[in-house]
């Protein structure tokens, strides 16, 4: 089996928010292509593209209306394959999103499903009686609200596990697993590099049961659509659940699972809120927990199952406003973030803008929230009694449009992003946070990232080596050890703005900087002594040498 992916960066561009060519406002496929050269400089060997199908864009492309067509504001099809060709010729591979736990309720199978019973594609959906004249049972939808939704023209409810305009597709019936499958070959076939498989483990739900994640037939599925589909491409697959632990993530993902390559898993991102509530509930982050989880997914899992990496994607918020720190330290922390996360084993993934230190853009008031999720969250936290103030303080925090700003390519008007009216407004920072600013100062933190994925192509330690968590309940230290063939590796962080001092080694052991993100040419590994969100790389000689 190939497994370049193991070696290689993956960037996720979110295209509506990347680069507007045609000054309508909203980013489009040309626009990708003009900075092609720009991802070729930061030297990342993937992109993932988040959905550029056509859509009703209920919930910005995951409510996908045709898997064939390309959404006219995005561009055309011709565009599309231009991308992969161009991508191609800089060495970069095209990974499409991959949303088939549900379509849009504008797509022609629902269209016909919901006003005729006997359409052959009724089944396609998950359709149920009422029971007592009210929904079928009390599953959610992740958007608030009931995930039954009545159409009264069949006197039944279909479920929506999102919105109510993403019904879920019924993976029991078998016509329309082929019909999936053979979009995804028609999609192979094009020459793209893999799927990112949105909310897979999904898939297998059984509603009445309100079984959802993890469902009695959703390995059988995934296996399926591996023999069917990616099994004869050299392409990687990554599956998105929110629900994977280390125990269960080599059943999608072991190699002998024969399903995924690897999955993304969210357990570091959900130590910020209230166990067992949701992410809305906010809580401060306990470092110790926090390593420990890494530990754990480094450690865990067996020799032959891979691992994903990541801080941000487009429904989380920008990591250095996160876990950082964006006003005083943003430079340090980003760049901080950046070299702890790179330096674990897995296949690192970047956001768009994660690269230049992008922040959250706080909104004073729900008229300026784009996106479904906090516009619906909003209508419910007031009705359970929260007060605008507690809510907006969540959505600020935790809200999705926070990743979705435009990327600030320029200080100029609207960041360089489009010509025309923006479809959201540009962070302000712009004037000071931009490729343009970033790319002409070898301070900053995309020299980081560049020199990150440089030192993955260089040193095999970076993707083999076996991970030793150091300093375990130090409340300020995440510090860590790499270990291949002989070779030792020593990656230290400061994940406070406070002054800290710690020992990582018995004797002032003999070391060779790798990367840092503060000016120094030696660490005394015995007493160190870590400025704010200092964080540094060393390989340690064996003291006999
Ligand atoms: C996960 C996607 O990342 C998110 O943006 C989307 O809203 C849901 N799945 C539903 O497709």
């Amino acid at each position: 089996m190939m497994t370049w992916w193991k070696e290689a960066v993956v960037y996720q561009i979110y295209p509506r928010s990347f680069q507007d060519s045609n000054g309508d406002g909203i980013g489009d496929i040309p626009g990708i292509i003009q900075r092609l050269d720009y991802l070729q400089t930061l030297g990342v060997d993937v992109i993932w593209l988040s959905p550029v199908y056509a859509s009703p864009n209920d919930d910005n492309g995951y409510d996908i209306s045709d898997y064939e067509a390309i959404h006219p504001e995005f561009g055309t099809m011709e565009d599309m394959e231009q991308l992969i060709d161009e991508a191609k010729e800089r060495g970069i591979r095209i990974v499409m999103d991959l949303v088939v736990n549900h379509t849009s309720d504008e797509h022609a199978w629902f269209q016909s499903a919901k006003s005729n019973i006997d359409s052959p594609y009724r089944d396609y959906y998950i359709w149920r009686d009422p029971v007592n004249g009210k929904a079928p049972n009390e599953l959610r939808s992740a958007f608030s609200g009931s995930a039954w939704k009545y159409e009264p023209q069949t006197n039944q409810y279909y479920l929506h596990l999102f919105s109510k305009k993403q019904p879920d597709l019924n993976w029991e019936n078998e016509q329309m697993r082929k019909d999936i499958y053979q979009m995804m070959n028609r999609w192979l076939d094009k020459g793209i590099g893999g799927f990112r498989m949105d909310v897979i483990d999904l898939l297998g739900k059984d509603a009445d049961n309100q079984i959802t994640g993890n469902g009695p037939r959703l390995h059988e599925f995934l296996k399926e659509m591996r023999r069917e589909t990616f099994e004869h491409y050299d392409v990687m697959t990554v599956g998105e659940s929110w629900v994977v632990t280390p125990e269960t993530a080599p059943l999608f993902a072991d190699e002998s699972s024969k399903e995924l390559n690897m999955m993304f898993q969210f357990e570091h991102l959900m130590l910020d809120e209230q166990p067992n509530t949701s992410k809305w509930q906010l809580k401060s982050l306990d470092l110790p927990e926090f390593k420990q989880v890494f530990n754990k997914w480094q450690t865990q899992l067996p020799e032959t199952t891979w691992n994903s990496l990541f801080w941000n994607n487009h429904d989380t918020p920008r990591i250095v406003s996160r876990f950082g720190d964006d006003q005083t330290f943003s430079v340090e922390s980003a760049k901080m973030l950046a070299i702890l996360l790179h330096m674990m084993k897995g296949t690192p993934y970047i956001y768009q803008g994660e690269e230049i230190g992008m922040t959250n853009y706080p909104i004073q008031q729900i008229d300026q929230a784009q996106d479904i999720e906090s516009l619906n969250l909003y209508e419910e936290k007031l009705a359970e009694g929260w007060t605008e103030a507690e809510i907006m303080e969540t959505i600020n925090a935790k809200g999705r449009d926070n990743a979705r700003t435009p990327m600030q390519w320029t200080a100029g008007q609207n960041g360089g992003f489009t010509d025309g009216e923006p479809w959201m407004t540009v962070n302000p920072n712009t004037s000071e946070i931009n490729v343009q600013a970033a790319v002409n100062d070898e301070q900053s933190v995309f020299y980081t990232y560049q020199k990150l994925i440089h030192l993955r192509k260089e040193h095999p330690i970076i993707v083999k080596g076996t991970f030793k968590l150091l300093l375990k309940d130090h409340p300020h230290i995440f510090a860590y050890e790499r270990e291949f063939e002989g070779e030792t590796w020593l990656v230290t962080a400061n994940f406070s703005p406070e002054t800290i001092r710690c020992s990582l080694a018995e004797t002032s052991t003999p070391n060779i900087p790798m990367i840092a993100n503060y000016d120094r040419s030696e660490y005394d590994l015995n007493e160190l002594t870590l400025a704010p969100y200092e964080a540094f790389v060393v390989k340690v000689e064996s003291n006999e040498n």
